[in-house]
């Protein structure tokens, strides 16, 4: 009942998922951003990016948990647009902040442990969003669902990034806790025991055939 309700609601996706980048481009075109604007935008970018990637990886769990096929269509749009305030957090930081200055911006990923692991989480995250089309699906065969799974790399890379930046631990731990929640529900385990919760009907059967073999 919930599901059917909710699958309805899924469209809402793409409107939610643009809406911190039109508010931004709303608040820039008002001067509405503070003296430190390039802080703005690298927050303003940042944190959808991570609340996206986050939501990406939540979309197969739902399906586990809940039976919400729906939900796992979500993963694709959720994934993209994260990719894209990546790249505008990415283009803030290097063209913004440091004026395309490749040598500053070079040192930076070098000193700095939080932008390293920022840039990682980047670097992985592009032949994902290159893949993520039917045609590179069909040419990629298996290797394209293996690939994909690059995914589960990049969210704990993406809060380790946030969490040796940040001066307050505890959102970073957040999304950390619930990062593992997601990774942890794709167990196998875990998500048989869930799917015969969903069917009890299906688990009892299966326990006839296994008694009766
Ligand atoms: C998947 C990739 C990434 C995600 C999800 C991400 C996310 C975030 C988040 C959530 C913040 C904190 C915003 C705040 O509350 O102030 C942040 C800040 C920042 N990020 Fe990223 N980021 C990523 C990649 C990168 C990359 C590739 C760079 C640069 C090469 C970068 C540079 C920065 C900088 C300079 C800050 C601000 C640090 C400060 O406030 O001192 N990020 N990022």
């Amino acid at each position: 009942m919930i599901n059917i309700s909710l699958k309805r609601f899924a469209w809402l996706v793409h409107p939610l998922a643009l809406l911190p980048l039109a508010l931004l481009a709303v608040d820039t075109a008002l001067d509405n951003l503070s003296v430190n604007f390039i802080q703005d935008i690298t927050e303003r970018t940042g944190i959808p990016a991570l609340v996206l990637l986050v939501l990406s990886i939540a979309c197969t769990p739902l399906n586990t948990v809940f039976g919400w096929k729906w939900a796992v269509a979500l993963r694709k749009p959720l994934g993209l647009y994260a990719f894209l305030y990546v790249c505008l957090h990415l283009l803030t930081f290097t063209a913004l902040d440091y004026g395309l200055d490749w040598g500053a911006i070079a040192t930076e990923v070098g000193e700095k442990r939080y932008i390293l692991v920022g840039t990682a989480a980047f670097l992985l995250l592009v032949p994902l969003a290159l893949t993520s089309n039917k045609a590179a699906m069909r040419r990629l065969g298996k290797n394209w669902k293996r690939l994909h799974l690059l995914v589960y790399a990049i969210v704990p890379l993406a809060v380790l990034h946030y969490l040796w930046l940040s001066k307050d631990p505890r959102p970073a731990l957040l999304f950390g806790a619930a990062t593992g929640v997601l990774l942890l529900l794709r167990l196998p385990v875990l998500r048989r025991a869930f799917s015969a919760l969903r069917k009890p009907g299906a688990s009892v059967d299966r326990q006839k055939t296994d008694t009766a073999m």
